[in-house]
């Protein structure tokens, strides 16, 4: 393969494929989805995910936060409450909590899944915990297995926070499916970019009743513009939808892709010693969402200093997330969250939107091992 030279346009890390087939359903919302057709693509694109990932109901959100945020609800997450989240993940996580009067309290990750650690997290047990959130960060796999023991364990409910995830496989089943109720997240940087969009996911039919009526202000299906309990106004719009839909139906297609395209870092990358990349066991599939590298300290650039020289080869890159206990917003941990802290202020995200290829990857990595000296 011809080496490249440095682009003319900075290599991003995420970035959707829009091909005539999103186009086509697009301007179809937009000239026919009104009057009686105003919500035909959502109807659509709730059936189309349900089936997709396996479960009984899918319900169509603005964003995978409020989606996190109808689940706790669902559960009778209220004050008094708390929930277990974990402290390495995105601040949705503990602001869907927060947004329902209960308490977010962080547990540390561990190194195997990036999420929450469960014998860690047992010991933050109290008589108020109500719920986890297990999180699938950057494409990898939850230890749900460990979790759903736990949930069972201390009758917890479980939401799980799905936003990265779709795409990811446990034991046969899609992420999101064994648990109470999950959250998925369209966000313009996701698998399934439409801008702003989520998808609240549960086998239960009472709660999907229940939500269908809480996004539109407490409707009452029956009876026009009444009101039975206060709601709020969490719609999905129909061309969002008609966009959803059409990605969907290619969803396959683009896990694939990022499945290569982390195998394409994997052999160019995974044998530097000191540098780590997502994890994946053996019982699960990732999505590999983001591809990734951990840092240990031994490089002669920090994790920072990386991040800019790669940006001055027009490569860009995103950080970790912070861990939330360190915003100062949410209340510090009982016990340290040291592998969270490790993970967050050592990783990166690599350049991994679904029209990256070979040769891209290739002069991330060979511009990556360059520079940290790597031969
Ligand atoms: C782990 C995680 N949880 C929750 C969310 C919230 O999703 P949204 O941005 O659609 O509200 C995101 C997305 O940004 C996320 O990455």
């Amino acid at each position: 393969m011809k080496r490249m030279q440095k682009p003319n346009e900075m290599i991003l890390t995420a970035g959707p494929k829009i091909s005539r087939h999103e186009l086509a359903y697009v301007t179809d919302a937009a000239k026919n989805g009104w009057n009686f057709h105003h919500s035909d693509y959502i109807y659509k694109f709730e059936e189309a995910f349900a089936r997709y990932v396996g479960t009984s109901y899918a319900l169509a959100m603005p964003t995978g936060t409020s989606a996190l945020h109808m689940g706790l609800i669902l559960a009778g997450v209220g004050p008094g409450d708390e929930v277990l989240i974990p402290d390495f993940t995105y601040i949705a996580c503990a602001n869907a909590v927060q947004y329902t009067g209960a308490r977010p309290v962080l547990v540390d990750v561990d190194r195997d899944t990036w999420s929450i650690d469960v014998r860690k997290a047992e010991r933050y047990i109290t008589r108020r915990t109500r719920a986890i959130m297990p999180v699938h960060l950057y494409g990898n796999v939850a230890d749900m297995r460990g979790i759903r023991a736990l949930a069972k364990k201390y009758k917890l409910y479980v939401i799980e926070d799905a936003c990265e995830g779709l795409g990811c496989i446990l034991n046969g089943k899609h992420a999101g499916v064994t648990s109470d109720t999950a959250a998925f997240s369209f966000q313009g940087a996701k698998l399934l970019a439409i801008g702003e969009g989520g998808m609240l996911i549960t086998n239960k039919k009472s709660w999907i009743e229940r939500a269908r009526s809480l996004v539109d202000h407490g409707i009452n299906p029956k009876r026009q513009f009444w009101h039975d309990e206060i709601g709020y106004m969490y719609p999905m719009s129909n061309i969002q939808a008609a966009l959803g839909l059409a990605r969907l139906e290619e969803i396959e297609d683009l896990i694939a892709r990022k499945r290569q395209i982390f195998s394409w870092y994997k052999s160019r990358l995974g044998t530097i010693e000191g540098l780590s990349m997502n994890p994946e066991r053996t019982d699960v599939r990732s999505s590999y969402w983001m591809t990734s590298i951990v840092m240990e300290k031994k490089f002669r650039l920090s994790r920072d200093e990386l991040r800019i020289a790669l940006k001055l080869r027009n490569i860009d890159t995103r950080p970790f997330f912070y861990p939330i206990s360190d915003f100062g917003i949410y209340p510090k941990p009982k016990f340290n969250t040291s592998v969270s802290h490790e993970l967050a202020y050592s990783g990166i995200n690599l350049p991994s939107g679904v029209c990256l290829g070979e040769r891209e990857v290739a002069y991330v990595s060979d511009s990556i091992r360059e520079l940290l000296g790597v031969t």
